[in-house]
């Protein structure tokens, strides 16, 4: 894959080669997000961060990404404060942005959105999340944290087993991740979701033409039993057309302290792409697991900065200038 001036929309632009790439650079640069080293490769660059939806962790990692390369950040938050109140389009829109930075991260309440967006403008876009379709910098630092959760060992992702439960029909994070995950071998995957939420038949299809073995479960703890990976996710209350389906469907699957040392194996390795909604009666991931060593949730969130940061030094071509740059902070 060329990085340098492409869009990332999907993960389906990512194989095994690609991945790796990414992964050295992210590498590279855990030490500047770790505020060991300084790092200013870019320099004077611009990013439009553009997010129409709501976000905490993925807007802020991708500015603090670009900050600490040196580069500066100009958000756009929701739309009541722009002019697409007064009906500009998305496609005006993005030629306007186009002309002002450098790259640009759009994260949408639509799926194809994001795309379209990238169809008008000069400057690379990356999908911060289209509505319930994809994630991309989300499945990258997703499969990022378990390649460093499993000894930094990236052969230990082919044959991996993964059990991913939630929202799998709306989980934008969960379609990314699947999909992400494919280009390994032999991976297991077990989908643990109630029926009218569970992943995509197509996705399922295309996992098993690639040789992976796929079950689709009601079973909570069966369907954790043997996993390497127990990948956890919200119910996307935002997705439902109705609120009482969405009512009927929380709380289904919760994973807690007790559920974990019944369930699953001790080593088993906990994700969640956060937030989580910790509100009675949804609560599927139990705050008695939050110092848990076992949950990786917080780290895997602290890891989208370098992965972040690696995207971008990636796209704007800067990759190979990463370690002649770096110094100690004074601070
Ligand atoms: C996810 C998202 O926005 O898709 N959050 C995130 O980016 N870390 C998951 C979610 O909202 O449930």
């Amino acid at each position: 894959m060329n990085f340098h001036g492409s869009n990332i929309l999907s993960v389906e632009q990512f194989d095994l080669a690609a991945l790796e790439q990414l992964f050295s650079v992210a590498e590279q640069l855990e030490p500047v997000a770790a505020r060991e080293k300084i790092c200013k490769v870019l320099d004077g660059a611009v990013l439009g961060n553009l997010f129409f939806e709501p976000s905490t962790r993925t807007r802020l990692s991708f500015g603090v990404a670009f900050n600490r390369l040196g580069g500066h950040v100009q958000d756009m938050i929701g739309t009541a404060d722009t002019s697409i109140s007064k009906g500009e389009s998305l496609s005006d829109t993005a030629r306007i942005v186009s002309g002002y930075v450098d790259v640009i991260a759009v994260r949408h309440p639509d799926e194809g959105a994001v795309a379209h967006f990238a169809d008008y403008t000069e400057r690379p876009v990356i999908n911060a999340g289209d509505g319930p379709g994809e994630h991309p910098s989300q499945a990258l630092l997703d499969t990022f944290t378990m390649y460093k959760e499993l000894g930094r060992d990236l052969d230990r992702l082919h044959n991996v087993k993964v059990a991913i439960v939630g929202d799998l029909k709306h989980g934008r994070t969960v379609h990314s991740l699947a999909k992400l995950l494919a280009v390994f071998n032999q991976v297991e995957f077990n989908f643990i979701a109630p029926k009218k939420l569970q992943l995509a038949t197509e996705i399922v299809q295309q996992l098993e033409a690639r040789g992976h073995k796929v079950t689709r479960t009601t079973d909570f703890s069966e369907g954790v039993r043997d996993a390497d990976i127990v990948y956890v996710t919200r119910i996307q209350e935002e997705r439902f057309k109705n609120w009482d389906d969405y009512a009927a469907l929380r709380g289904k699957y919760s994973i807690n302290k007790a559920f974990f040392m019944r369930h699953c194996k001790p080593d088993a390795v906990i994700m969640h792409p956060l937030p989580r909604d910790s509100r009675p009666g949804s609560n599927e991931l139990d705050e008695d697991l939050t110092d848990h060593p076992q949950l990786a949730a917080f780290r895997q969130a602290d890891n989208g900065v370098p992965v972040r940061m690696a995207m971008f030094a990636l796209v704007l071509g800067v990759d190979n200038k990463i370690q002649a740059s770096l110094s100690d902070p004074q601070w």
